[in-house]
Parts: C-alpha cells; sequence; structure tokens
C-alpha cells in the first residue's frame, strides 16, 4: 500500500520540483543575468561585474592555502577557512549572493594530487605517465584524452581549477620538474600542452599553464634571475607558451617564482603586460605560484591578477594591503575591476559556474581512467636501442630474469606538489625522504606481474639488484634479462644525469654476465648511459603512470609497437651542455644569482645542432619494431604558408606507427641553429602500406623575432625543408623560395 502511495506521488513531486527549479532559475536568470549560460563570457563576467561590491571583488583576487600546515608564528598552525577542500592546493570563497562558486584549486597536470596532509585524507587517483612522456608520444590526441580523465577526476573530487599543465622549455636538462613538462622544443611543446589544456577545459575546470616563464631549474628558483635577449626569448621559452595559449584557451597562466632579466616573473611588466596581454591578447588571468608574490601595487599595475595562497608569501599582499592602495589611489579602481573581470570570464568560460563540482571522487571510473594512462604511456616508451632486434620478445622464452626498479610492486612517479596518490596506495612505502618533496610515491602497476600475464609459460624470476654479483650470477642463466633502472626527481630540486645507487655498476655487471640484457629506464629525463655498448636494447619509459606496468609489457613482448620518439635531447656528456655545471652550484641557499642564457633560442637539439656536437640520442629519435621509407617530398607555398607533403610507407614485416618530422632552416644558416622543427605528423601503418601526409607550418617557426620593432619578420630567400625520422637523421631534402614576412608581435593563427 505504502508503494503504491509513493508510486502515485513520486512523478507529482518531480513534477512540482522541476517547476519549482525552472521558476528559480528563471528568477535567477532575471535577477542574476550573469548565470544565463548562453551569454558570452565577456558579457556575463561584465554583468558580474556591475553587482559586485568592492569587498567581493577583493575577495576573488586573494586565495588561501587550502592545506593544514605550519604557521609563520613557531608552534603555530595555519589552517584553511571552511569551504576549503582539505588537503589541497588553494581555496577562493565564492560569492553566494551572486551565485557564484568557490573556486577550489587542486595541482596538477598529471593528475588529482593532494597536498601535505595526514595519509587519511589523501585522495586516491589515477596518474597520467609524466608530461615529458605524454609529449613523447607526440600525440596531441592522447594528451587531449589524458587532459579530459584527469579534469573529470579534479571535477567528481570537488575541484574546478587544476593546476597544469606544466610546461616550461626544457632549457636546462637537469631541471628538477622536466618530468612535469613537454619537452625542449616550443613547437612540440606548445602542441602537447594545448591539447591537454583542451581535455581539461572540456570537462568544466579551468586549466592553467604553468610557470610564466623561464622557470628551467630548481636550484634557487625563488631568487635566480633567469637573463635573456627578448628576441631569443620570443622564439624560444615564450613561443612554447604562445602556442600552448592560443591553441588551447586556458584560462588562467600562473606566473613563476622566479626572476626574468631582473624582475620577478609576478611583478615583471614586460611578461605580464607587454608580451602576454598586449601582444598574445590573452584574455584569461594570472595567478600567482605559490609564494611568488613579492608587491602590491608593483605587481597588481604589471598585471598579476590574483594572489594564489598567502600563507607562501611574506605577506597577504592582494589582502589589506591591496584594499589600502586602492583607498590611496595608487591602485585604480579600474584595475581591481579588470582583475576580477579576468576572473570570472575565465570562470564563465570554463563552465565552472554552469556545472557544479561533485565530491568526494564519486562516480569516477578508475578501470576506465587507467586505460587511459596505459594508452598514453603504450605510445610515449622510446626505443632507443635494439641490437641484434632482441626485442620484441617472444612468449615461447623460457628463461627471464627480471632485475631492479621494484618492478615486482609498481612504477616510479615523480615528487613535489604534482604527486598523485594512486589508487590502492603507494606500492612502495617508506622510501627516504618521505618528507617533502616526498613522499616517493610508486604506482601499484607492476612491470612484474604485467610481463607474468603476456608471457605465462616463461619462468620468470625477480631480483632486487641490491646484491650486484648475485644478479651477475643469475643473469648468466637467463635466456634474457631485463634491468629496471629509476632515477627519482622531484620538484625544489635538480638532478644529476647519472643513475645512482650503484645502478650503473648493477647493469655493467649484468650485462657483462648476459649479453642479451635489455634495460627499461624509468626517469625524469636524459641521463648518461656508460654501459650503453654492453647492453642488447634500452628503452626510455620515462615516469609511466597509472597503466604503467602492462604499457611495458605490451611494448617489450611487442603487442604494441615503440612509438615514442624523444622530446628532448639526450646528451653524451655534461661537458655539451650550454652550461656545464648546473647554474646556482655553490651558492648559498637564498642568495640571488643571474643565469646568463646566452645561448637564447638554441635549446636543446638547436644548441647541438649549432655546436656541432653528437649527443648520445637526438631530439625526435626513436626506434621502431618495423621500418619506414619517405618519398615525394614537396615544399610550396599554399595560401600563403609552407605546405609540405611527402609519402611514408612502411616497408618492414609488421604494423607499426611513423613520426616524421619537418625541419626547416634558411639557406642562408642565419637563424640560431641549422634548422627547427616545422611540424610532424604521427601514422600507424600496416606493413606494406603507404599514406601522404601533409604539414603546414607556421609563420612563426620561419621567423626571427625582430625587438626593436616588436615583431615578426622572415627574409624573402631560399629555405630548406627536411623530412627526417629525427632531427639528426634526415631522409628527405628539398628547396622552398619565401617571400618576406613580417607581422605585429600581436599575430596570431587565426
Ligand atoms: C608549485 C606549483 C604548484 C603550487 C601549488 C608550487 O610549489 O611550483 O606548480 O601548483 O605549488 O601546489
Amino acid at each position: 500500500m505504502l508503494r503504491a502511495k509513493t508510486a502515485l506521488f513520486t512523478p507529482i513531486l518531480l513534477l512540482v520540483a522541476a517547476l519549482a527549479a525552472r521558476a528559480a532559475a528563471a528568477d535567477a536568470g532575471a535577477l542574476r543575468p550573469w548565470l544565463d549560460p548562453s551569454l558570452a563570457p565577456d558579457t556575463r563576467a561584465e554583468l558580474a561585474l556591475k553587482a559586485m561590491t568592492r569587498p567581493e571583488k577583493l575577495s576573488l583576487v586573494f586565495g588561501y592555502f587550502a592545506s593544514e600546515s605550519p604557521d609563520s608564528k613557531p608552534g603555530a598552525r595555519y589552517a584553511p577557512p571552511p569551504g576549503a577542500r582539505i588537503g589541497s592546493a588553494g581555496y577562493i570563497p565564492g560569492i553566494p549572493r551572486l551565485g557564484l562558486p568557490p573556486q577550489w584549486l587542486t595541482d596538477a597536470g598529471l593528475g588529482v594530487a593532494t597536498q601535505h596532509s595526514s595519509p587519511d585524507a589523501y585522495r586516491e587517483r589515477t596518474a597520467l605517465p609524466s608530461g615529458l612522456a605524454t609529449a613523447a608520444t607526440w600525440n596531441a590526441q592522447l594528451a587531449r584524452s589524458g587532459g579530459a580523465m584527469i579534469g573529470a577526476e579534479a571535477r567528481a573530487s570537488g575541484f574546478d581549477v587544476l593546476l597544469g599543465p606544466g610546461m616550461d622549455l626544457m632549457r636546462e636538462v637537469r631541471g628538477g620538474r622536466s618530468f612535469e613538462y613537454a619537452g625542449e622544443d616550443p613547437w612540440l611543446a606548445g602542441t602537447i600542452a594545448g591539447a591537454e589544456i583542451r581535455g581539461i577545459q572540456s570537462q568544466h575546470v579551468i586549466a592553467v599553464v604553468k610557470h610564466y616563464a623561464l622557470n628551467d631549474q630548481e636550484t634557487g628558483r625563488t631568487v635566480l634571475s633567469a637573463d635573456i635577449s627578448e628576441a631569443a626569448a620570443r622564439e624560444s621559452d615564450l613561443l612554447a607558451f604562445e602556442l600552448a595559449i592560443e591553441q588551447g584557451h586556458p584560462g588562467a597562466v600562473m606566473c613563476a617564482y622566479n626572476k626574468v632579466n631582473g624582475s620577478y616573473a609576478c611583478e615583471n611588466h614586460w611578461l605580464l603586460r607587454q608580451v602576454l596581454d598586449r601582444d598574445w591578447g590573452f584574455p584569461g588571468y594570472v595567478m600567482s605560484d605559490w609564494g611568488a608574490v613579492h608587491s602590491t601595487v608593483r605587481s597588481a599595475l604589471a598585471g598579476l591578477d590574483q594572489e594564489s595562497a598567502y600563507t607562501f608569501d611574506q605577506k597577504p599582499y592582494f589582502g589589506a594591503a591591496l584594499r589600502a592602495a586602492l583607498a590611496a589611489g595608487s591602485v585604480p579602481p579600474a584595475r581591481l575591476d579588470e582583475m576580477a573581470y579576468r576572473i570570472l570570464r575565465s570562470m564563465f568560460a570554463a563552465g565552472v559556474a554552469d556545472h557544479p563540482v561533485g565530491r568526494s571522487g564519486v562516480g569516477i571510473d578508475f578501470a576506465a581512467d587507467r586505460r587511459v594512462a596505459e594508452a598514453d604511456e603504450g605510445q610515449a616508451i622510446v626505443l632507443l636501442k635494439n641490437a641484434r632486434a632482441i626485442l620484441p620478445l617472444a612468449r615461447s622464452v623460457r628463461q627471464l630474469l627480471i632485475i631492479g626498479g621494484h618492478a615486482d610492486r609498481g612504477v616510479l612517479s615523480g615528487g613535489g606538489s604534482s604527486t598523485v596518490f594512486p589508487v590502492g596506495g603507494n606500492a612502495v612505502p617508506g622510501l627516504q625522504p618521505t618528507g617533502w618533496p616526498g613522499p616517493i610515491v610508486y604506482l601499484p602497476s607492476a612491470p612484474l606481474g604485467a610481463i607474468m600475464g603476456v608471457a605465462p609459460q616463461a619462468n620468470i624470476r625477480y631480483l632486487d639488484g641490491g646484491d650486484i654479483a648475485a644478479a651477475a650470477r643469475e643473469a648468466a642463466h637467463a635466456d634474457r634479462v631485463i634491468i629496471f633502472a629509476t632515477q627519482w626527481a622531484a620538484e625544489s630540486r635538480d638532478v644529476a644525469l647519472t643513475l645512482d645507487r650503484s645502478q650503473n655498476q648493477l647493469i655493467a655487471a649484468v650485462a657483462a654476465a648476459n649479453p642479451r640484457t635489455i634495460v627499461v629506464l624509468e626517469t625524469n629525463g636524459p641521463v648518461l648511459m656508460p654501459w650503453l655498448g654492453k647492453v642488447a636494447a634500452v628503452l626510455e619509459a620515462w615516469y609511466p603512470g597509472s597503466g604503467g606496468g602492462p604499457a611495458i609489457a605490451k611494448v617489450l613482448f611487442g603487442a604494441v609497437d615503440p612509438s615514442g620518439r624523444l622530446p628532448v635531447t639526450f646528451p653524451a656528456s655534461l661537458a655539451q651542455l650550454p652550461h656545464p655545471v648546473l647554474p646556482g652550484t655553490g651558492i648559498p641557499d637564498g642568495q640571488p644569482f643571474s643565469i646568463d642564457y646566452r645561448e637564447g633560442a638554441a635549446v636543446g637539439y638547436k644548441w647541438f645542432q649549432e655546436r656541432g656536437l653528437k649527443p648520445l640520442f637526438p631530439f625526435g629519435y626513436g626506434l621502431s619494431y618495423t621500418r619506414f621509407r619517405y618519398s615525394e617530398l614537396k615544399a610550396r607555398v599554399l595560401d600563403g604558408q609552407l605546405a609540405v607533403s611527402f609519402i611514408v610507407t612502411n616497408v618492414g614485416g609488421q604494423p607499426g606507427a611513423a613520426v616524421p618530422q619537418v625541419y626547416v632552416g634558411p639557406s642562408s644558416g642565419s637563424w640560431e641553429a641549422p634548422r627547427r622543427l616545422g611540424g610532424w605528423s604521427k601514422i600507424t601503418l600496416a606493413a606494406g602500406a603507404s599514406a601522404p601526409v601533409s604539414v603546414r607550418v607556421d609563420p612563426r617557426l620561419l621567423a626571427m623575432f625582430d625587438q626593436a620593432h616588436d615583431r615578426w619578420q622572415r627574409a624573402a630567400g631560399t629555405y630548406l625543408v627536411w623530412v627526417g625520422e629525427s632531427s639528426a637523421k634526415l631522409e628527405l631534402e628539398s628547396k622552398v623560395r619565401l617571400p618576406a614576412w613580417a607581422h605585429a608581435a600581436r599575430w596570431r593563427v587565426q
């Protein structure tokens, strides 16, 4: 009886509720027109701004750290305001009167992270492979899917602002956060980061591209000044941001800790006002990195729109001090309006006010998300060496010895604010450092288990590698040996290029005992490989992410063709680097210093080619299990742009993915380097199949920046166009005459 009654009433109740909700929405639409999603973000921001009081505007530009932490007063503790999501990066209260939700901020570009807090507050989420790994896929579609996956997890976890992607150009290969970034080339980094931004924002979450700009190393990051000519910066680090911003339209840009040409990035008028705002027309807001604000008036006037987390700054610069500066007239009210407007505009553009966030991760399909991470890693792994075609391994392999890297338990991830705590917990807890920038986290996606799954017939043994002699003894009896070597890197410190914990000795001893040794690297970025000549194969797996184990196993056994290509040059020695000694070495902590980036725009492969240096492995390099041939290169001008076309043929015996790269350079050799990456394609081909490829080259990649006239300029003349399998293995060459081209710095792709 009761059931029957409920059945009758439920539809009526639902109808009444729906009518009430509609009436409320209509009311809100009339009273709060900025909540109408059919209006343009700019219109909505204008309307909302008009309705705001000054305290409300001020509340939008001042953020709180959202985790409990020690206070500046000894013994005291800082507690975030109610409403913050404990264990996250930041919180800006909403304005309920206006229907504006809070901004709940979480790190970062590899997944939903957890900040310092008690272990029971960890959010266990899916980790993408490192940003550098995603760049190594040379596949913007994968970057977009990864962005959408972490954006959706952020939203389901109660966040509407995701503090990624990070994409400082990899100018310093020892940079401790290289794993978060997208490599050394502006076009590759900008395209990959732009796609990740689009993915994140497709989930109604604001993406924050960071750290703007030239935060290219961790040593001294809060005190160093990155000194570089404006033109060289525009052609390198800034170009990467410019491309990511115009391709991805992030809601926010995070200004960096460091100074650029003597002025802190978060109060750098040139970076924020001239380049970002005036030239690139960026309509979103600039938020500070945590502790990167040093002033009130200077920062506000230079273009900083939001102070992110004042407990990290010396003072609450955009709190009472900004209120006072407004009262005194040193910051005009119009500037506060602009700051609030930019934040509102991004909130409306991303749809955060229209799509309320979830809470506690309810509804996340972790199995599906792990598959997104696995697909990314599957195309990120770079086959660096494959002597005598030892890979792929046959499923019929009998005695397989696996050594090291905690491969029996999981795969490594990088440390610092981007650390994602994995579903199922840290696979190898307790490794030092357990405190910041640790803990060291291994994701429970063990290569060993995945390999056992792929080769169930094999007799597989695992050794941790701690006893080098024992490992070498056992290796002698194995058909194949796979050594996992790891290098942990983390925010706030840089790394050496040498594998630590006797791993080089281990690899050398095992390879001496068994030449059929395969090395799998899980590293931040490049490492030196003194044992390279002794081992049969090397795979660079980066930080492999939550689906890392199966992705590695599938590449080892050939279920997936290795199609990753290096997004960074692997040097043969430190002496080859523009700065053989890491800048800041030996300078006491906290003492300011300058880095003279005299190599200018000659970053990575450009530096190596300009200097005629032979790296260990060049940018763009990576082997496949099949082989490709390239033919019929044509280069011509179409609609004012350089259009390049050619044919790729799979001439090997199995399917595989080619990554043909187009490089361009002036025959006069007048650039910072002989050639630049002008574009690429990634194309999967069956054995024997061919496909046409066409690539348009962005005119900025064919131009120099003319600082005196603040414009891009290309000289008329003959330009060379190459198609290569890497920056150092050029297969085809053609020439094209290009007319002169000049355009104001504010030129944008239409
Ligand atoms: C990092 C940022 C991060 C922020 C919030 C800073 O230490 O540099 O990348 O988003 O902390 O956790």
